[in-house]
């Protein structure tokens, strides 16, 4: 169960919407832990992968979630297969899978309440931070940017990784993922209802760290 005495911000937000980036500074900045959620999930999508199997089956997604353990969850970051496009495509497929959710729920549960090297706070970024994982967080940021935003901001990334993809396949790909992010029956992603609502499409990744440093030096005293 989740243990209020740790100071935890949500941050959640569709696929590119730069949630990422501003979770870890703000994280860094407060002196707190981060979890990127993503990863949990990308690291389930490409265990099934790597068994051969395919991400939307969802006996094989369980199987593979269960057999995560927090050692490993814990160094996941390490593994550069997690970050690619195939992970995030896989990720969200087994993100639909309600017994892989459940099987991530108390790892990312205990961080926050008890966030590493003896931390005051944690800043978790995902999908349901908000609405399931930490539902009394003080404070909850959900990041939006318009889909054109976010597939130039996207395509750019991946043109300077050598990556041979259009913009327009950008597009296409991150507008599947957000149908199958907000319309899958199981934790479809979408704000809570005290979260703030963050629009960075007209932002750069300086403006959209100082909007969000305000909403949450608004919520929390130091
Ligand atoms: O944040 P990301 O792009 O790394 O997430 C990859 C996919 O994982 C995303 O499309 C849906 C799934 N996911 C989820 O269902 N719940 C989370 N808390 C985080 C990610």
């Amino acid at each position: 169960m989740e243990n209020t005495s740790s100071h935890v911000i949500a941050v959640d937000g569709l696929a590119a919407t730069g949630k990422g980036t501003l979770a870890r500074r703000l994280a860094d900045h407060l002196d707190f832990a981060y979890l990127d959620t993503g990863l949990l999930y990308r690291a389930v999508g490409i265990g099934v992968l790597r068994a051969g199997g395919d991400p939307s089956d969802p006996v094989a997604a369980a199987k593979a979630a269960q057999a995560l353990n927090p050692d490993v969850l814990v160094n996941l970051a390490q593994d550069p297969d997690l970050r690619t496009e195939v992970g995030g495509d896989a990720a969200s497929k087994v993100g639909a899978v309600p017994e892989v959710r459940q099987a991530l729920l108390k790892f990312q549960q205990d961080f926050a309440a008890h966030p590493p090297l003896g931390k005051k706070g944690a800043v978790l970024d995902g999908r349901d931070i908000g609405t399931v994982i930490a539902p009394h967080a003080k404070v909850k940021i959900y990041v939006e940017a318009s889909p054109q935003v976010r597939a130039n901001r996207r395509f750019l990334e991946l043109r300077v990784r050598g990556e041979n993809v259009t913009e327009a396949s950008v597009l296409a790909e991150l507008q599947a993922r957000d149908a199958r992010d907000t319309q899958r029956a199981t934790v479809p992603t979408k704000p809570a209802d005290d979260a703030v609502i963050l629009d960075t499409s007209d932002m750069n990744a300086d403006e959209a760290f100082e909007a969000a440093l305000g909403i949450v030096e608004g919520k929390i005293k130091h």
